[in-house]
C-alpha cells in the first residue's frame, strides 16, 4: 500500500508540472481529490486491509490529500499572479505618472448661443423643435408663399439632390410642417443649420444656423412681436436693448420687418461697426401671411401670429466679437475653444 502511495505522490508532482492553465489545474484537482478520484478509490481499497496497517495506510493517504489540495491552490494562485503581469506589461498599461492631458472637448460658440436662446425662449412658454436638414420644395418654398420662379427664390440658391430634394436654404422650412403637427395656438422655436449657394466672405457663409420662432393665437400683434424680440434681447445681451422696426419684404409674413437693434458697441451714435449708422440689423420677422396659416391648416380669420428668423450664426459673431464668419466652420480648434464656458 505504502508503495502504492508513494507512486501516486509521484504521478501527481509529474502532472502538476505540466498543468500550464487554469482549466487544466482544476482537472487536476478533480482527477485526485474528487469524489470518484483517485484518492478516493485509494481510501476504498483499505478496507482490505486490517488493524495497524489499515490506520497507517489512512494516515499516509490523508497526509497525501493534503498534499494534493495544498500544492494544486498554490499553483492556480502563481498561475493567477502571472496572468496578471501579463495585463500590466501588455498593451491596455497605463503610465499613471503621465501629466493630466490638458486639451478638452469645448461647446462650439454657436451652441452656446443656441442653447442660451432656447433657455430664454423656453421660460416663455415656447418649446423647441427640430426639423430635418433635408427638405422638399414645397416646404422650403410653396408653403411659405413663394411660388416657382418667384424673384424671392433667387437669394436662395441651394444644394439639391439627384431625387429633387434639397438642402433647407432657411429655418422658415420647418413653419408648415410645425403648423400641421401642433394646430393653434402654439408657441415654438426651431433651430437648424441652413445651406445656400454663396461665395463666401468675412460676412457670408454657405453654412450657416438660424433660430426661426413662431407664435400663434388669437388676438396676435405686432406689439406681442416687439415685446418678446426686445426680452430675448436683453436677456442675450445682459442689457437693455432698444429694437427698431423697418419694413422688410418676404412672401410668407405680412407684414414684413427687419427689426434692428441699437449698436452695442456705440450705444446707438455711431461706429464701424455700425457702419455709422448706430443700428445692427439682427432679425428679420413679420405677421405670418394668411395663406401660409391657411396651407398650415390655421384658420387666418380665428387666429393670428408671428414669426421671426434670427441669424444664431450672425447672433454668435456680436456675441463673442468672432469678425470673420469662416471662423466657425474652419475646425480650428484653438480660435473656438476660446469661448469654452
Ligand atoms: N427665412 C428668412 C430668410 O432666411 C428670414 C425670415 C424672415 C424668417 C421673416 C421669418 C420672417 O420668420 O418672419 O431669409
Amino acid at each position: 500500500m505504502e508503495q502504492k502511495i508513494t507512486s501516486l505522490r509521484e504521478q501527481f508532482t509529474l502532472a502538476l508540472n505540466n498543468a500550464a492553465s487554469a482549466a487544466a489545474l482544476e482537472a487536476l484537482r478533480v482527477e485526485y481529490l474528487g469524489k470518484k478520484g483517485l484518492l478516493a478509490e485509494l481510501m476504498q481499497s483499505l478496507r482490505t486491509l486490517s488493524g495497524d496497517e489499515k490506520k497507517q495506510a489512512g494516515q499516509l493517504i490523508n497526509t497525501l490529500k493534503n498534499e494534493v489540495d495544498g500544492l494544486v491552490r498554490a499553483a492556480a494562485e502563481t498561475l493567477q499572479k502571472e496572468e496578471q503581469k501579463r495585463q500590466i506589461n501588455s498593451a491596455k498599461r497605463y503610465d499613471v505618472t503621465l501629466p493630466e492631458r490638458t486639451e478638452h472637448g469645448s461647446y462650439h460658440p454657436i451652441s452656446l448661443v443656441q442653447r442660451e436662446v432656447e433657455r430664454i425662449f423656453v421660460t416663455m412658454g415656447f418649446t423647441v423643435e427640430e426639423y430635418p436638414e433635408v427638405v422638399d420644395d414645397y416646404h422650403c418654398f410653396e408653403a411659405l408663399n413663394i411660388p416657382k420662379h418667384h424673384p424671392a427664390r433667387d437669394m436662395q440658391d441651394t444644394y439639391y439632390l439627384s431625387n429633387g430634394q434639397l438642402l433647407k436654404t432657411h429655418t422658415s422650412a420647418a413653419q408648415n410642417a410645425i403648423m400641421r403637427k401642433y394646430g393653434a395656438p402654439l408657441r415654438v422655436i426651431f433651430p437648424g443649420r441652413c445651406f445656400r449657394n454663396e461665395s463666401t466672405d468675412a460676412c457670408h457663409e454657405n453654412t450657416f444656423f438660424q433660430m426661426e420662432g413662431i407664435m400663434i393665437d388669437r388676438d396676435i400683434s405686432i406689439a406681442n412681436l416687439i415685446y418678446f424680440m426686445k426680452t430675448m434681447l436683453s436677456e442675450v445681451f445682459q442689457r437693455d436693448v432698444k429694437v427698431r422696426l423697418r419694413p422688410g419684404f418676404f412672401p410668407f409674413v405680412e407684414p414684413g420687418f427687419e427689426l434692428d437693434i441699437s449698436c452695442l458697441n456705440c450705444g446707438g451714435v455711431g461706429c464701424p461697426s455700425c457702419k455709422n449708422s448706430g443700428w445692427l440689423e439682427l432679425c428679420p420677422c413679420g405677421m405670418i401671411h394668411p395663406r401660409v396659416l391657411e396651407m398650415g391648416g390655421i384658420d387666418p380669420d380665428e387666429y393670428t401670429g408671428f414669426a421671426f428668423g434670427l441669424g444664431l450664426t450672425r447672433l454668435a459673431m456680436m456675441r463673442y466679437g468672432v469678425k470673420d464668419i469662416r471662423d466657425f466652420n474652419s475646425g480650428n480648434l484653438k480660435a473656438l475653444a476660446q469661448f469654452t464656458q
